[in-house]
């Protein structure tokens, strides 16, 4: 099965309902720049690259309502707003604009769509050069250890860590993953378990907690996860929990790697420090499926993201190769 979480159909944007996996598996039909931006809220398409694309389609949609530079710019704030942590959704709405603001011939949502849709196409093929460049870390037999979801559900397709998994497995199948559960929104268990399993690719679900545990055993041999934002000076942020699969991960001596494409990365931070984290609804720490899982009125607090320092990194795989965290303003 190859997972399309964003396609045009032709007349509106189809996204997978990334809230439904693994009980269902469903899609979404947007039609205007609003039901794209609740869209992006709601996390029924989530992960970077892929709130990116979706971003990117959204101005589109919005230049059926305006063809007006300065509303469509707007609009384009209107979007970024729904998730502040993702550079991705920067990027990829100021690519629209940018491309809107070139069109000497005038702007259309014809024109803006199709450079949506070379923005999707060109993610899935930086995806697919990051699995290769990260592929030639991965030693035989390998047990990968990845946190939260950065796979084809994460992107436009392919995924960047499990595009690295992806590539490996593809040159050796006894490659196999464990899966951090990712709590408080499970898009370890729910997502990652769902895209590997449905490959047929090795996987192992373990809670958060347990990293740690197996780490010591000796049974993890490297750590892959994604980014939602690097700095420039390599740190980076991705789901919280990932700082502390770092940690562990240092403690035993074992390599720790983010994969991420270029539009991850952001440049105008000097480090990790001044990367804004998401604090999100209370709710999903509380309740799992709806369920009520403490007491009412406990204190809560709900960071969605952390940053991993640069110290802790061994190295970046992009689509232009693998850079020591160190080394990325060279890249870029
Ligand atoms: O809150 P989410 O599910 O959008 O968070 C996603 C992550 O943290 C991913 O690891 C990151 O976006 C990289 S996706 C290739």
């Amino acid at each position: 099965m190859i997972i399309k979480p964003i396609e045009w159909t032709g007349t509106s944007v189809k996204l997978i309902d990334q809230t439904k996996i693994p009980y269902e598996y469903t899609t979404v039909e947007i039609n205007t720049y609003k039901e794209m931006a609740t869209a992006i809220k709601d996390m029924i398409v989530r992960g970077a690259p892929a709130i990116g694309v979706a971003g990117a389609f959204g101005v589109a949609l919005g230049a059926r309502e305006t063809t007006d530079l300065k509303k469509l710019k707007e609009i384009g704030e209107y979007l970024k707003a729904t998730r502040p942590t993702a550079v991705n959704l920067m990027w990829a709405v100021d690519k629209q604009i940018n491309y809107a603001a070139g069109l000497i011939t005038g702007i259309t949502p014809d024109k803006l769509i199709e450079n949506a849709v070379n923005i999707l196409n060109d993610d899935i093929d930086r995806c697919k050069r990051i699995g290769d460049h990260g592929a030639t870390i991965v030693p035989k037999g390998a047990t990968i250890l990845t946190h939260c979801n950065a796979g084809a559900l994460a992107t436009a397709g392919y995924g960047t860590a499990l595009g690295v998994v992806r590539s490996a497995y593809a040159n050796d199948p006894t490659v196999q993953v464990f899966a951090d559960e990712t709590r408080p929104r499970q898009q370890g268990a729910k997502l990652t378990a769902w895209e590997l399993v449905n490959e047929g690719i090795p996987v192992t679900l373990i809670t958060d907690g347990m990293c740690g545990y197996f780490m010591k055993k000796g049974m993890i041999d490297l750590v892959v996860v994604g980014a939602d934002r690097i700095a420039a000076n390599g740190d980076a942020a991705n789901k919280i929990g990932t700082y502390t699969v770092a940690i562990a991960a240092k403690a035993h001596n074992i390599p720790f790697y983010v994969a991420a494409p270029h539009s991850t990365i952001d440049m105008s931070l000097e480090s990790g420090d001044l990367i804004e984290i998401e604090e999100r609804d209370r709710e999903e720490v509380t309740h799992i499926n709806g369920k009520l899982i403490c007491p009412e009125g406990v204190n809560v607090i709900n960071p969605g993201f952390d940053v991993t320092p640069a110290e802790y990194i061994t190295g970046i795989i992009t689509e232009t190769g693998i850079h020591k965290p160190s080394e990325l303003v060279l890249a870029v």
